[in-house]
C-alpha cells in the first residue's frame, strides 16, 4: 500500500509531543511490513539538515492558494534506521522559524501556514509521481488535506483511488480560523460558509471539523478515547459531528517504538538493566540524584515520584497543584519533573524546588535525553491528566519498571491496570475522580508498596512484561485502510 503521511511533527525531526513519535514508529513498522509509506513535512528552521543529511531535489512545486500560485522547494531525506523517505517542504516565510506552532504563543497565521502545507502535500505527490492509496492526515495542521482530495485532487488519475484517513491526536487542539481568510486561502470561498457546512463551527472555521466531516474513516489514539469523545464533557464541542460520523470512527491504540525506549539497549541512561536486574535500575537513580547533587548523606532509597510532560491543563496540573505540598509534607518521597508550558505552572514548580531543595528536583525546559534518565532513574511516574487521548510515557515508564500513577482517562485507561495483591497482577495505581482525595489515595496506595516484597517486585516485572508494540497497532491501521477504501469503491 502507498501511504502518504502528512505530519506536523515527526520524531527525531520535529517533536512537540507525542504525535512525533507515533507518526515515526508507525512509518518505520509499515516499511517493515512491506507497505510504501512516505512522509511530508515543512521544512521548520530549527530542523537539523547536516545531521540528517536533509538534501534538497531539481524540483519546485507550485501551489495553488485562493486565486494565486506559491512556489516551494523539495528537500529529501530519510527516518534514521528505516528507509522511509521524508521530504520537507520548504517555504521559509512561513516555516522558517524557531517553534513549530508558536514560539512560545501560537503563530497568528498558523491558518495559512498549515493551509498551505495541506494542500502542498498533493503537489509532491504529483511531482514525485506517487500514487498514494491512503492520504492519512493528523490532527488539525492537516486536516484540510481531507477537505481537498474530496473536492479538488478526487478527479485526478493519481488520486481517484484515494482514501483519506484522519487521525485525531487531541481534540483540545482544532484550529480555529478567520473564515474569511481561511476560506479564502483554501479556494472554497465564503460560499461554504453557512451555518452547519463541513467548514463551520460556532461562526469559525473549524479545522478538525473539517477533517472530521470529509475524511473516508476517522480514527483517535485509543479505543476509550474515541468513546469519551462522543460526550461533551470530553468532545471540546464537536460530539455532534462525532457522533454523526460515529460508524466511521475508531479507536486504534498508539504503540511504543521498543528500539528506541527500552532499558535493555538505551544509550541515553547511566546503566542498562533487564526485567530482573532492579539493582541496576537503581543504579540508575542514584547516579540520577548525584547528578542533581544529592550526596551519600541524603536519604537516596526515598521512593522517587517522577512526571516528563507538557505543563497544560490537559495533564492534570492544576490537581497536582493544590496537592504536591501537603504530599511532601505528609508522605515520604521525593518529586522529580522534567516539563514546558504554560507560565503560571512553571512560576509553581521553580517556588517548590526553592521551598524544597531536598525533596523536589524541578527541570523546566524539553530535554530528550533526560527525559530517558528519568524513566530509568524513577519508581513512579505520575499522570493525573483530566483527559488523554492515549498517553505515552505511561507506556515509557512501565518499560523501564516505573509505577503509574495515574488517572482513569483515555488512553491511561487502555494500558494501565491496577495492582491487585491477590493474585499479583497489574502494574500501576489508577483514581477515577479528577479530584484530590481520590489522587490523594491512589499516591497512598502506591507507595506502600513500595519496600513490600515480594509484590514490589512483581508490580514492576509486571510493568516491564506489557508488550505496547507500535507493530500492532501499525497493523490495526492497515485494518482501518482497507476499510477505507471499501469505502469509496
Ligand atoms: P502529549 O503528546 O500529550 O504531550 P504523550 O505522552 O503522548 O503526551 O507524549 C509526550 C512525548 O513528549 C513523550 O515522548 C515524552 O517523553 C515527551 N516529552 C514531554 N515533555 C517533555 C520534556 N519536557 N522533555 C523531553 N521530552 C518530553
Ligand atoms: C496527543 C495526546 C496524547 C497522545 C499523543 C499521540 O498529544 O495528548 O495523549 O498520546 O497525542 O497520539
Amino acid at each position: 500500500m502507498n501511504i502518504l503521511i502528512a505530519t506536523s511533527e515527526i520524531a527525531p525531526f520535529a517533536k512537540a509531543g507525542g504525535l512525533a513519535d507515533v507518526v515515526s514508529s508507525l512509518a518505520i513498522e509499515w516499511a517493515k511490513l512491506g507497505e510504501t509509506p512516505i512522509v511530508i513535512l515543512p521544512k521548520y528552521g530549527f530542523i537539523d539538515i547536516y545531521k540528517y543529511a536533509f538534501e534538497p531535489t531539481e524540483h519546485t512545486i507550485i501551489v495553488p492558494m485562493g486565486q494565486w500560485f506559491e512556489y516551494a522547494r523539495l528537500w529529501q531525506g530519510f527516518l534514521p534506521n528505516s528507509g522511509v523517505p521524508i521530504y520537507l517542504i520548504e517555504h521559509n516565510i512561513y516555516f522558517d522559524r524557531n517553534g513549530i506552532y508558536g514560539d512560545p504563543n501560537e503563530y497568528n497565521d498558523n491558518d495559512r501556514r498549515f493551509i498551505f502545507f495541506s494542500r502542498a502535500i498533493f503537489e509532491v505527490a504529483k511531482i514525485l509521481n506517487f500514487k498514494p492509496d491512503i492520504i492519512h492526515a493528523h490532527d488539525y495542521h492537516t486536516a484540510f488535506c481531507m477537505a481537498f482530495l474530496k473536492s479538488y485532487y478526487i478527479h485526478d488519475p493519481l488520486f481517484k483511488e484515494c482514501a483519506g484517513v484522519f487521525t485525531i491526536h487531541n481534540l483540545a487542539y482544532q484550529g480555529k480560523f478567520n473564515p474569511e481568510n481561511a476560506l479564502m486561502y483554501s479556494g472554497f470561498g465564503m460560499k461554504e460558509f453557512y451555518p452547519g457546512s463541513w467548514f463551520e463551527k460556532y461562526g469559525t472555521v473549524n479545522a478538525m471539523k473539517t477533517g472530521i466531516m470529509f475524511a473516508d474513516k476517522i480514527t483517535t489514539v485509543s479505543p476509550t478515547y474515541s468513546r469519551e469523545i462522543r460526550y461533551p464533557y470530553f468532545s471540546e464541542g464537536l460530539q455532534d459531528e462525532l457522533n454523526q460520523r460515529g460508524a466511521d470512527l475508531i479507536g486504534v491504540l498508539n504503540g511504543v517504538n521498543y528500539d528506541e525506549w527500552n532499558p535493555e539497549i538505551d544509550n541515553e541512561i547511566f546503566e542498562k538493566y533487564s526485567i530482573n536486574e532492579f539493582d541496576k535500575k537503581y543504579n540508575n537513580k542514584k547516579q540520577f540524584l548525584f547528578e542533581h547533587g544529592f550526596t551519600n548523606e541524603d536519604d537516596l532509597d526515598l521512593p522517587l515520584i517522577s512526571m516528563v510532560t507538557r505543563l497544560t491543563e490537559q495533564k492534570g496540573i492544576d490537581l497536582l497543584a493544590t496537592k504536591l505540598e501537603y504530599f511532601l509534607h505528609k508522605y515520604k518521597f521525593r518529586f522529580a519533573l522534567l516539563g514546558s508550558g504554560e507560565r503560571r505552572y512553571t512560576d509553581f514548580f521553580h517556588y517548590i524546588a526553592w521551598k524544597y531543595p531536598k525533596l523536589a528536583i524541578i527541570d523546566i525546559g524539553y530535554n530528550n535525553n533526560l527525559s530517558h534518565k528519568l524513566f530509568a532513574a524513577s519508581d513512579f511516574f505520575l499522570m493525573p491528566s483530566r483527559f488523554e487521548p492515549c498517553g505515552l510515557t505511561q507506556m515509557y515508564s512501565m518499560k523501564y519498571g516505573t509505577i503509574p500513577i495515574a488517572r482513569i482517562a483515555g488512553g491511561l485507561a487502555d494500558t494501565i491496570m491496577e495492582y491487585n495483591y491477590e493474585n499479583s497482577q497489574g502494574s500501576g495505581f489508577l483514581f477515577w475522580q479528577y479530584n484530590a482525595d481520590d489522587f490523594s489515595y491512589a499516591i497512598e496506595r502506591a507507595l506502600q508498596i513500595y519496600n513490600n516484597q515480594p509484590h514490589w517486585n512483581n508490580i514492576r516485572r509486571n510493568a516491564m512484561a506489557n508488550n505496547f508494540s507500535s507493530e500492532k497497532s501499525a497493523l490495526d491501521y492497515i485494518e482501518v485502510f482497507n476499510w477505507a477504501h471499501e469505502k469509496i469503491k
